[in-house]
């Protein structure tokens, strides 16, 4: 079975990889999708969004990435997948979360979105605090994967 796990990944967190090590395990296959969601503005463009993964993610059998500028139940139907993986991490997540599985669902009923819980050491996470620390020079080598730490940095610190 082919789960697609998408997402902003501006840059992408050891929380997003917690999600893709746990879900690559349960699926014979894993499409980490790089896409567009239009209330965002992105630090990061979607070349750099879906470079940063693939250099987390490094070679693995049963994972790749890929980007889509589109609805995403359009993704899903070109690759042929009925499952979105999503991460929460905590009740705040879920109101949108809901909404987003629903509305997918309502444009196919026969797509299923899955949430998977973030171990508790990630729930704090987010890549919008991870931006924040990095353009202040605050430590994140504990908050991404190390191969890009300093591409993060690089990009960010004033
Ligand atoms: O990491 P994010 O920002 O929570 O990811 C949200 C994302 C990009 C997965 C979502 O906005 C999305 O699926 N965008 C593609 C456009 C789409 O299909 N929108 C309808 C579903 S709400």
């Amino acid at each position: 079975m082919t789960f697609v796990y998408p997402g902003s990944f501006d840059p992408v967190t050891n929380g997003h990889m917690d999600i893709i090590n746990r879900a690559s395990k349960i699926c014979d296959r894993l499409i980490v999708l790089v896409s567009v969601n239009l209330s965002k503005n992105y630090v990061f463009s979607l070349e750099e969004r879906v470079e940063l993964l693939k250099l987390a993610i490094g070679k693995r059998d049963n994972v790749e990435v890929m980007s889509h500028t589109g609805l995403l139940v359009d993704f899903m139907h070109k690759v042929n997948a009925k499952t979105i993986i999503k991460g929460l991490r905590a009740v705040s997540d879920f109101e949108s979360e809901m909404q987003m599985a629903l509305l997918n669902r309502n444009l196919d009923n026969e797509i299923d979105t899955l949430f998977m819980m973030t171990s508790l050491n990630n729930s704090f996470l987010s890549s919008s605090a991870v931006r924040e620390l990095a353009r202040y020079g605050g430590k994140i080598d504990d908050l991404v994967p190390p191969e890009i730490a300093d591409i993060i940095i690089r990009k960010l610190k004033k």
